[in-house]
């Protein structure tokens, strides 16, 4: 049977995930939208890649939940993105009222899907589909960490010039500017970064990452960065649509894992057709958990302005 995914959102990044779900051959695609056209546009054209690319899925696009039916998996990216000047927070009270409808619908539709979240400040509106829907906490799942390491691991592999796939490293926390990224665990094929670089290197990359959205808001000037948010997205599809088991940080809801409760929050998760099936809860050190704390900080803040 042939797997389903929804795509709630024909923005940049709506629009990207279709292209690289389309491009990796996972499933039926439906792109959705309030905007008239838009979606139906963008998906038909994506539908023409077919013949050259060789993928055989179906992309529709749509204005109505009814096409997005019991699908496996949905990725909720519809929202406003930055623009200059503007933090994730400041979009906080209009995607709050986007993503509550857009939840709603998409599990009112397809009560078995897995729920990933994308629109930002994506752990306070990850949340809030948790919230409104009831869904089950592993079905709901917040992307953020897949694309945070992913720059983490560019800048690594560019200072060292080695492949970024060989960069392993992991970003936890809020996708925000307290987010952590993890020096003591990263390495190149097993090899510590801090054996081949600096500490003021080290540093210098960790800040960019912490701002790395920004620095893409600011060249960009009419929005946010599209391409690996997207791809992130599909990346954690896949291993949901494929049950890989693939172990990679997403924001999931903690209840007690690395001392935090009731938050959703970016850690270590093995990913399967059941969504969040593991935790993978290590011990942080005194510094990592008071970095954690001002995540736990930053969301719970989010999650007042939210009003849930
Ligand atoms: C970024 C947006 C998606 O970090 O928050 O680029």
């Amino acid at each position: 049977m042939r797997k389903k995914i929804t795509i709630i959102g024909a923005g940049n990044v709506g629009a990207t995930a279709a292209h690289w779900a389309a491009a990796k051959n996972l499933g039926n695609i439906v792109l959705l939208d309030v905007v008239e056209g838009i979606p139906q546009g963008k998906a038909l054209d994506l539908s023409q890649s077919g013949p050259v690319e060789g993928f055989h899925y179906k992309v529709q696009g749509s204005n109505d939940y009814n096409d997005s039916a019991n699908s496996d998996v949905v990725i909720l990216c519809a929202g406003l993105a930055r623009k200059p000047g503007m933090s994730r927070d400041d979009l906080l009270a209009i995607n709050v009222a986007i993503v509550k409808s857009c939840a709603e619908e998409a599990v009112k539709h397809s009560p078995d899907c897995i729920l990933i979240v994308v629109t930002n400040p994506i752990d306070a509106m990850v949340h809030t589909a948790f919230k409104v829907t009831g869904h089950p906490k592993e079905k709901v799942i917040g992307m953020a960490g897949v694309l945070d390491s992913a720059r983490y691991r560019t800048f690594l592999a560019d200072a060292l010039g080695v492949a970024p796939k060989d960069v392993n490293a992991l970003v936890l926390g809020i996708h925000g500017d307290n987010m952590m990224p993890m020096v003591r665990l990263a390495n190149v094929a097993g090899v510590p970064i801090t054996d081949l670089l600096s500490k003021e290197e080290i540093d210098a990359i960790v800040h960019r990452t912490q701002t790395g959205g920004l620095e893409i808001v600011n060249h960009l000037k009419t929005g946010s960065a599209f391409y690996t948010p997207g791809l992130a997205a599909v990346e954690m599809a896949e291993a949901v649509l494929t049950d890989s088991k693939r172990v990679l940080p997403c924001a999931a809801y903690l209840e007690g894992e690395f001392g935090v409760s009731g938050y959703f929050l970016g850690v270590p998760v093995v990913l399967g057709e059941k969504g969040v099936e593991k935790i993978l809860e290590f011990e942080l050190t005194d510094e990592e958990k008071e970095a954690l704390q001002l995540s736990v900080q930053a969301v719970e803040k989010q999650m007042q302005a939210t009003g849930l």
